[in-house]
């Protein structure tokens, strides 16, 4: 028999309260605004009366400002995941604990974020204010409907996060925001480790479930900014930079969740959860086909540019 949804919540109760202690004690302190340089700052047009941003004030890459852009509008979107979990997983006991040191955690890193790019004059503050308005005009709803869907899918977005927020830094050629990215990123992975720990527990409770939950989840997987405006667009500028493409996806988030999991040495798969497996297999398979398919694209391309010049 499968367990309800609020069986599972309540069997998993201890084990969320163990990864807190376990979590509380991992996480560092750290304060934002260590992290800006505060006296590169100055005045913008308008009340203070110093100058507009132009595009020249930019040190940052274009391809890298447009990946700052789309990790910020994601982090700027909290308060709709905050809803999201808080009605998943409750607000009472060692779950809400956790909802809400999680929610803690996440603000300081659009904060963080949008005050270094605001002071360094690094992407267009108006531009970024009317992209942020209407990213959380829309809000964001999960496509998941249940509890197992839904820690599947947060132990996922977390690691993508993670990779993304490091790989940005890396493009930005800026030190100070590949430090502050870095930061961010480890919080992130801390993040991965909570929810992939309680999956793991889940799967032990009920694996076939658990299983089926997986890998509808991977199987139609959504960055969780994917709802803003141009995002097909800017995710194929953050895949030709290979600052996030099918290839990290598929190497450095699924398959290292998947393997923690140990979803394909599992023993006691019966009927659905036997059934989610090997469709889970094929999936991976024919991702890998198509992630080689994209890298081999991209370095013809990168092959043509570099001839031409
Ligand atoms: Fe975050
Ligand atoms: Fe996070």
């Amino acid at each position: 028999m499968a367990m309800t949804q609020t069986q599972l919540l309540h069997e998993l109760e201890p084990v969320v309260a163990v990864e807190l202690d376990r979590h509380n004690a991992m996480a560092k302190e750290w304060f934002p605004h260590e992290y800006v340089p505060w006296s590169e700052g100055r005045d913008f047009d308008g009340v203070y009366g110093g100058e507009a941003w132009q595009e020249s004030d930019s040190k940052i890459p274009e391809v890298a400002r447009v990946s700052l852009i789309v990790n910020l509008l994601t982090e700027d979107n909290l308060p709709s995941y905050h809803h999201e979990i808080a009605s998943t997983f409750g607000r009472d006991g060692a779950w809400g604990t956790w909802v809400h040191r999680w929610t803690a955690e996440e603000d300081r890193h659009g904060t963080a974020i949008r005050d270094y790019l605001t002071v360094t004059r690094a992407v267009d503050p108006v531009a970024l204010e009317r992209a942020r308005m209407a990213h959380m005009e829309q809000g964001f709803q999960s496509e998941y409907g249940t509890m197992l869907q839904q820690l599947a899918y947060v132990s996922f977005q977390e690691l993508a996060t993670r990779i993304s927020h490091r790989n940005t830094g890396k493009a930005s050629g800026d030190e100070g925001c590949e430090r502050l990215l870095a930061r961010i990123a480890a919080d992130e992975n801390l993040h991965m480790l909570f929810y992939r720990n309680l999956l793991k527990a889940a799967f032990e409770l009920d694996p076939n479930q658990t299983m089926r939950a997986v890998t509808d989840v991977v199987t139609t997987f959504q960055m969780p900014g994917s709802g803003m405006d141009g995002f097909a667009r800017k995710s194929l500028i953050i895949a030709n930079e290979g600052i996030y493409d099918l290839r990290l996806h598929l190497d450095d988030v699924l398959m290292p969740v998947l393997r923690q999991w140990a979803v394909f040495d599992k023993t006691g798969l019966d009927g659905d959860g036997e059934k989610a497996r090997e469709e889970l297999s094929a999936f991976l398979a024919k991702t890998d086909a198509t992630a080689a398919r994209f890298v081999e694209r991209r370095e013809e391309r990168r092959a043509r540019a570099a001839a031409r010049q």
